[in-house]
């Protein structure tokens, strides 16, 4: 049965550690209501005890892999059940698409790293950009399709894609492929998935040419500047809601194998802003940390 509430309530992908265990620990402090989601029961449900620490707070967990529309519809089917709306949707799960190489894992805990190190002992395959682009990119998508019409029922509903640096239209080397994506007017979501298929083409026969794509870390970028893309094409298509993109800053997580710059606190700050944006703020934009950027 639905229980009629007034606080707002967010769902926050990826949550059992890094940024999106941070984005729920403001969002509670905050006031939201938050349901944690993580692909691994145990580790998200850990996460939920260690917020609970100090006593309990508004927040649930549900496991969640964004790779996986069952899960995506068991989530919406409790959300629909228990709060009968969505208030906020925070896209943050994602993967890096590399790997690294064994010598260097080996010796990995004895050492201190820099970015650079790190970027040297980077394996790229196949397998591990399709998982990337299918969770960073299609996984927001499949997220935004099965969560708008329950956002559509909020009064203030919000959308925060976490994108990156990396998902700036620089990334990408072919002017033709950067003007289309600038192109937000016009943009479509099949020409979006069409040029992150081209790509994927690419990558599957060894055609990622450096007058065309990223390099380096090239699924993952790719992943992200079609999120970015995407946040314009989807605030175009839905004026009622406020659907923003962000970039958290180059923050320690795993996901930067700890070599950020910056804190946990400090990468959530972004994305909880944009999730608590007063009504009638822009849609369809790029923030890096706080401030209002450009899609360049
Ligand atoms: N850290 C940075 O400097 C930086 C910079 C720019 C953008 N970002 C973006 O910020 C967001 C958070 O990253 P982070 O730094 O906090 O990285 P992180 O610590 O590696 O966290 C990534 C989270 O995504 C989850 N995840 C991966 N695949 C998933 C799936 N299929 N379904 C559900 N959850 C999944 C991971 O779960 P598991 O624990 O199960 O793997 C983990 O909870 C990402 O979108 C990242 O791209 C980070």
């Amino acid at each position: 049965m639905e229980i009629p509430c007034q606080k707002r309530i967010a769902v926050v992908t990826g949550a059992n550690k890094g940024i999106g265990l941070e984005i729920c620990r403001q969002l509670l402090e905050r006031g939201v209501t938050v349901v944690l989601t993580a692909r691994d029961e145990t580790r998200g449900k850990a996460a939920v005890s260690k917020l609970n620490n100090g006593g309990p707070k508004d927040i649930i967990f549900h496991q969640l892999d964004v790779a996986d529309p069952v899960s995506i519809a068991s989530l919406k089917e409790l959300i629909q059940s228990q709060f009968g709306r969505l208030d906020i949707l925070v896209n943050n799960a994602a993967v890096s698409g590399i790997e690294l190489e064994a010598q260097f894992l080996n010796e990995y805990n004895n050492k201190e790293h820099d970015l650079d190190s790190i970027l040297r002992a980077m394996i790229q395959h196949y397998e591990k950009a399709r998982e990337c682009i299918d969770i960073n990119y299609y996984g927001t998508k499949r997220m935004c399709a099965a969560f708008i019409p329950l956002l559509q029922l909020s009064k203030s509903p919000k959308i925060v894609n976490l994108s990156s640096n990396y998902g700036l239209l620089r990334v990408i080397a072919s002017e033709a492929i950067k003007s289309e994506l600038r192109d937000a007017d016009n943009l479509t979501e099949e020409r979006l998935d069409e040029i992150v298929c081209t790509f994927l083409n690419d990558f599957k026969t060894d055609n990622v040419k450096g007058d065309t794509w990223p390099t380096d870390v090239s699924a993952y970028k790719v992943s992200k500047v079609a999120i970015s893309a995407y946040t314009r094409i989807l605030a175009r298509k839905h004026t009622d809601l406020c659907i923003n993109c962000v970039h958290p800053g180059y923050v320690i997580t795993d996901i930067t194998w700890n070599t950020g710059q910056c804190t946990v606190e400090e990468g959530a700050k972004g994305p909880v802003m944009l999730a608590l944006l007063p009504d009638g703020c822009p849609s369809g934009q790029f923030y890096c940390q706080t401030e209002l950027s450009s899609f360049e």
